[in-house]
């Protein structure tokens, strides 16, 4: 049983495999939060961890006076399971407004109900259970009587990943309209503050940079206002012990199931306790809920380790990998693929394209995706977004005939959209020009030259899901590229009332989700690959569509080991494409050797981004190579499990371990910066071999014991720029 409830003490117990989750109910009215971390399985005076909750100087008793009679308890030092605002003076879980203009809430414990496996959420994506899986779920209903106002916190236990999932309904029971202003999907107190914080920052092309800082008293964290998860921070952190290591002490990972603006804080108090919040971003956002409606914040997924930082991760991809991307490409080997944008940019015409795939079919590539500038009169990014017809002049035979002619060359084929765009100049604008976001008498501000069509609107999205189906049902297409390149600014729209305005980025993404859903579930035999300026939208809402997201718009091996690893923190190998493209780097300038180019690449969603036409014969030849290695590779290095032998964030060298369920084959990515002269080897021990068995080097026929491997390693000098290995091990 994943949910344990001790009737006596009134305390859930919420068990994964290795961790415990524990609530109690005290005075009969408050939720609190007595633990998160190691398993416990007795839990009769867990409740003495609480350590509550004397009145400090400048605390307030919740308590009417002399009506409840229960002590000088207050609310500002409880370890609460969701906090409003009111005696509890910290950052709140929920606010929300009333008809009488107040905005304090008092939420008090009504009741429980446990059921086996999960429920959907309505509209949004989510991590799911399949027949069989040990999952349990527990909604717990807290309610405030007099504003009517239930709040449903729905856990689901998810045992084999060492994770619990928490979402909230929030249900208006009153006959007056209440304004949501901060509903978050998770919420946990901490006593002590003795942690590391880590986020994963960045920018366009610098995606997912890890950084980690303890924590100190006040709010820190970070947040997205940009109307999408965004390139500058990912809608994850984790909170470690300040000694953890990948293989040692705690790590407790946060992330949410959303694509739009969010936020994730830790509040640490004067008494070092430690509010973890993460959610829709509050700023900016209201939520007018009816009588009688409901609310239903995204879902934030909680991962727990004991044994290290990288323990954490392999739970979030495995679950990530088979539980939260669906579809045909969840399980089955991607074809490699080769993009033509950096070969061609907007000037892609039939007979380059053509040129291209007789190339990439030479050396085994499988499918050929034709990015941007197909369609409209698209030779630059200045115009024709929403009209996806195609650009005659330059592809004479149709997205039809072309996709016949790279299909007889024997290559799938594949396209690109950016669907939730619209440029000022196209077709589509000059029939709608009131179906971007837009707030009416001001100008509207351009971003890469576009908008952004106002997907919180149902017949903007009924027209995309028309305009992308005409496409897709048109010709044999195998794949999309779904980019998006724009953030939200100058939010509204002339539908929605004044108080719903800043409702739009919520709808919208509610918008976006019905879209996707619609497509995919259309088109299932297409393989979908997100994409947002690169990874300015890499998140697990994305995931629930896309199996794969292209990583980022920065191509250079060297970069890509920072990005590679920062995704990697919480997203599966699986899902981060990664390609290798011509030199000097388009983005940086930096030339990289081919083979490292390649082995970088290899340690993602493998293919290509350059012009196969301009190679040199040898250079064709290694790549010919490249492709064979990662096909006889098949799942088993994006579905392994993954140790970080040597962070590019620590050092000069980053080492990644891949090592298959079965521990019979491990794949050892070794990778340096700078080259340096009279270099000193570097020792790169594999983890969690058979220690008595003997495994093979692929390359050299050399053998080792898996012993040997774990504590002497190979050697590695890193004495040439840029250089890498690619170590391969059979167990004999
Ligand atoms: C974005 C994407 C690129 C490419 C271009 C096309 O920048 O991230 O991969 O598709 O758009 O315009």
């Amino acid at each position: 049983m994943a949910i344990i409830y001790d009737e006596v003490n009134k305390i859930f117990n919420l068990q994964t495999e290795n961790s415990s989750y524990i609530m109690g109910v005290v005075y009969d009215k408050y939720l609190v939060h007595i633990h998160y971390g190691k398993k416990l399985n007795y839990t009769a005076n867990v409740s003495d961890m609480l350590g509550f909750s004397v009145n400090r100087g400048g605390s307030i008793s919740p308590f009417d006076y002399g009506n409840e009679g229960l002590g000088n308890i207050c609310l500002d030092t409880l370890p609460q399971e969701y906090a409003t605002y009111g005696s509890d003076l910290r950052e709140p879980a929920f606010h929300a407004e009333y008809s009488d203009g107040t905005s304090y809430t008092k939420l008090l414990y009504k009741g429980y109900r446990i059921y086996k496996g999960k429920e959907s959420i309505k509209g949004l994506p989510a991590v799911y259970t399949e027949e069989g899986d040990k999952a349990e779920s527990i909604e717990i209903e807290l309610y405030d009587e007099l504003k009517k106002l239930t709040v449903m916190l729905t856990y689901t236990v998810l045992p084999e990943f060492d994770a619990i999932s928490r979402r909230v309904t929030v249900i208006n029971n009153s006959d007056c309209d209440i304004k949501l202003k901060k509903v978050m999907s998770t919420a946990i107190d901490f006593n002590n503050d003795k942690y590391n914080m880590t986020t994963l920052n960045g920018s366009w092309a610098r995606e997912r940079h890890i950084e980690r800082v303890p924590l100190h008293k006040g709010v820190q964290g970070v947040d997205s206002k940009r109307g999408a998860s965004g390139h500058r921070h990912n809608p994850f952190i984790m909170l470690s012990g300040l000694d953890a290591t990948e293989d040692y002490g705690e790590a407790y990972g946060f992330s949410l199931v959303y694509s739009g603006n969010f936020e994730a804080t830790a509040e640490v108090e004067y008494n070092n306790a430690t509010r973890v919040l993460m959610g829709i971003n509050s700023f900016d956002f209201s939520w007018l809920l009816a009588p009688g409606e409901a609310f239903y914040s995204p879902e934030a997924v909680m991962v727990y380790s004991s044994t290290g930082i990288g323990e954490m991760s392999r739970n979030y991809h495995k679950m990530y990998r088979t539980r939260l991307c669906r579809g045909k490409y969840r399980d089955s080997v991607r074809p490699v693929l080769i993009n033509v944008w950096e070969a061609v940019y907007f000037t892609c015409n039939e007979e380059k394209i053509l040129a291209i795939a007789e190339k990439a079919k030479d050396v085994g590539i499988e499918l050929l995706v034709l990015d941007d500038g197909w369609f409209g009169k698209r030779d630059s990014d200045n115009c024709s977004l929403g009209d996806w017809v195609v650009y005659k002049e330059k592809l004479p035979s149709g997205i039809d005939g072309l996709a016949k002619k790279i299909n007889d060359i024997g290559l799938k084929f594949g396209l690109w959209f950016e669907p939730e765009m619209i440029s000022p100049d196209s077709d589509l604008y000059r029939a709608h020009p009131d179906w971007c976001i837009h707030i009416k008498g001001r100008g509207r501000g351009l971003g890469r030259q576009q908008l952004i069509l106002d997907f919180s609107r149902d017949e903007v999205c009924d027209y995309i899901i028309d305009a992308v189906a005409k496409v897709l049902s048109s010709a044999s297409i195998s794949y999309v590229k779904w980019d998006m390149n724009r953030n939200m600014s100058e939010i509204g729209n002339e539908v929605l009332t004044a108080d719903r305005q800043r409702e739009l980025p919520h709808r919208y993404m509610l918008g976006l989700y019905r879209v996707l859903e619609a497509l995919t579930s259309r088109f299932p035999d297409v393989l979908f690959e997100g994409c947002a300026g690169g990874g300015g939208r890499f998140d697990p809402g994305m995931l629930y569509y896309f199996p794969q997201i292209w990583a980022s718009d920065d191509s250079d091996a060297i970069e890509r080991l920072y990005i590679q690893e920062g995704t990697a923190l919480v997203y599966p190998v699986s899902t981060a494409g990664a390609h290798v493209s011509a030199v000097p780097n388009h983005q940086v300038g930096r030339t990289t050797p081919l083979h490292t180019r390649g082995n970088v690449a290899m340690t993602g969603q493998f293919g290509y981004e350059l012009d196969l036409t301009k190679l040199s014969e040898d250079e064709l030849n290694v790549i010919k190579n490249q492709v064979e290695t990662y096909k006889a590779f098949g799942t088993k290095i994006t579905d392994a499990a993954l140790y970080r032998l040597k962070s590019p964030f620590c050092g000069n060298v980053a080492a990644w371990e891949f090592l298959s369920d079965e521990k019979d084959f491990a794949a050892v990515m070794v990778a340096n910066k700078l080259g340096i002269p009279s270099a000193p080897n570097e020792f790169i021990k594999l983890k969690n071999l058979v220690p008595d068995a003997e495994y093979r080097e692929r390359t050299t026929g050399k053998v080792y014991r898996g012993e040997f491997l774990e504590t002497v390693g190979i050697a590695y000098a890193p004495s040439r720029d840029f250089n890498s290995v690619m170590f391969v091990f059979d167990k004999n």
